[in-house]
């Protein structure tokens, strides 16, 4: 497998304008800013970029500086405030509706300037952080007023970040990259699902291909059963509204969890280069058994936490799962009859987010006798902990030292943060903000893997009334 071509060092790209819509919001202030801060103090932001603020509400320079400055989830004694300073000198405002024509006629006057100043055509980067009903507003009036196009000799670039929810069905995400489509060319668009970018999901790839003593077993011969989990302690924390007409399913099931499945499932890619890798990516989520009306039954499990209808922004019939547990197969030599678990859970007893693979019980493990507290089935388990507490495990089995044939599982554990250089992982914003910078979109999903994740996905929001919606207890570890 070849590797992948770093694109050249972001201090020395061209000038770049990134435009943020929605910059008063809370994915701005709690995400995006503090990942640019990051970025500049490490020097890996273009030399000469200006981040420009688009939103509702009325400031004027200094009233705006303050809001960042305050809005900002850092911890900012950590930075000099010197640097602070000088990031917010990059930083300007507009104010505007999001469907006022005028207002993006006067965004794209104030680009001019910062062009002009800089005496050429920089990049563009556009950023909409706002709820996904403004989309089509913002887009269409992105390309009526030019701002769509590249300018220059084509030496300044032009690229759109979209956040997910891609659409609210299949529909609605085929209208959405419809829409796209029209404004921009699929190398301009950069579809963020922040899990890609997680330092450890990344390094499954790398495990898998880089370790010959893994590949050659990573089938159904091998492997009994796969267990991703993404478990939150928290509950609302007061996003109720936004939460409740979404429900856990399409908030974090048809994304992050399929995009964990798909890098855990996938084929090896003939490179590392973004094209290979979102191609496998594609083919495995598009081999996903579709549930049916029958099928369903006893293979995909919903829960609501107690409580939860009396959250803030919730209506007290609410039928919104915020737990599911979901028994997937995939159509493939590779993965058949392989199940492959994807559960996920709001208030549940911990945070945390692991992969298991468990391995098919070796032949002599059913006849070896079990050590003491050993009572467990006697499979190798390969664990990917996402996050915290980022590394990887093996459970594996070892002869208790005496005269008698007993066995006990050991671990064999990697913990990143016992390892000085692999201590710091970048924010997974951070990560997905230079990889656009420079172009790469390997961390991002392309049209087939959105569109094959609704597919699958969309056969079991068509099927969820053969399935019981549970109630359980807020800090469970599991949900029947
Ligand atoms: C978001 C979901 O996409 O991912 C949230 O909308 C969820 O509900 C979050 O809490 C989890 O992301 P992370 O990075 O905190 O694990």
């Amino acid at each position: 497998m070849t590797q992948p071509d770093r694109p050249v060092a972001l201090f020395a790209l061209n000038p770049t304008i990134f435009v943020i819509f929605g910059i008063t919001g809370d994915l701005a202030s709690r995400k995006l800013i503090p990942a640019l801060l990051n970025l500049y103090t490490k020097k890996l932001l273009p030399s000469r970029f200006a981040i420009l603020g688009f939103s509702r509400r009325m400031f004027n320079r200094e009233e705006f500086r303050e809001f960042i400055r305050s809005r900002m989830n850092v911890r900012l004694g950590q930075f000099k405030e010197e640097d602070i300073k000088h990031f917010l000198d990059h930083m300007s405002y507009e104010q505007g509706m999001f469907d006022d024509a005028g207002a993006y006629i006067r965004l794209a006057s104030k680009m001019k300037n910062i062009d002009d100043r800089w005496g050429q055509c920089s990049n563009k980067l556009y950023h909409l952080s706002v709820p996904p009903t403004l989309y089509e507003k913002i887009l269409s009036n992105i390309a009526r007023s030019g701002l769509a196009q590249s300018c220059g000799d084509g030496s300044g670039w032009t690229r759109v970040l979209i956040e997910k929810p891609f659409g609210s069905d299949s529909d609605t995400a085929r209208c959405l990259d419809k829409l796209l489509g029209t404004l921009f060319k699929e190398e301009q668009i950069f579809r963020i699902d922040h899990y890609l970018a997680k330092e450890v999901l990344q390094n499954i790839m790398a495990f898998r291909f880089s370790n010959s003593m893994f590949e050659p077993l990573w089938n159904r011969h091998f492997i009994d059963k796969v267990h991703i989990k993404l478990f939150e302690k928290s509950g609302m924390d007061g996003r109720g509204a936004f939460y409740n007409p979404i429900g856990a399913l399409k908030d974090v099931g048809q994304n992050h969890m399929l995009m964990m499945l798909a890098i855990v499932a996938m084929e090896a890619p003939d490179s590392f280069k973004a094209k290979d890798i979102r191609c496998e990516r594609a083919k495995i989520l598009e081999k996903l058994k579709l549930m049916t009306g029958r099928s369903i039954r006893g293979r995909v499990v919903r829960g609501q936490y107690m409580g939860y209808m009396q959250e803030s922004g919730i209506s007290a019939q609410s039928q919104t799962e915020t737990y599911f547990r979901i028994q997937a197969l995939i159509n493939s030599s590779r993965w058949k009859d392989v199940p492959f678990y994807l559960e996920s859970g709001k208030a549940m007893s911990e945070s945390k987010v692991e992969i298991d693979v468990y391995f098919k019980k070796g032949e002599r493990n059913d006849r070896q006798e079990t050590g003491v507290g050993d009572a467990e089935n006697k499979q190798n388990i390969l664990t990917f902990r996402i996050q915290p507490e980022e590394g990887i495990r093996i459970r594996f089995f070892v002869k208790v030292p005496g005269y008698d044939y007993i066995t006990e599982s050991k671990t064999l554990k990697f913990k990143y943060a016992d390892v000085a250089s692999f201590d710091i992982i970048s924010n997974d914003y951070e990560r997905l903000i230079h990889d656009a910078f420079i172009g790469d979109q390997a961390l991002f999903a392309s049209t087939d893997e959105i569109m094959a994740s609704w597919k699958f996905m969309m056969s079991i929001l068509n099927n969820l009334r053969q399935t019981k919606l549970v109630l359980y207890e807020k800090g469970a570890e599991y949900v029947e």
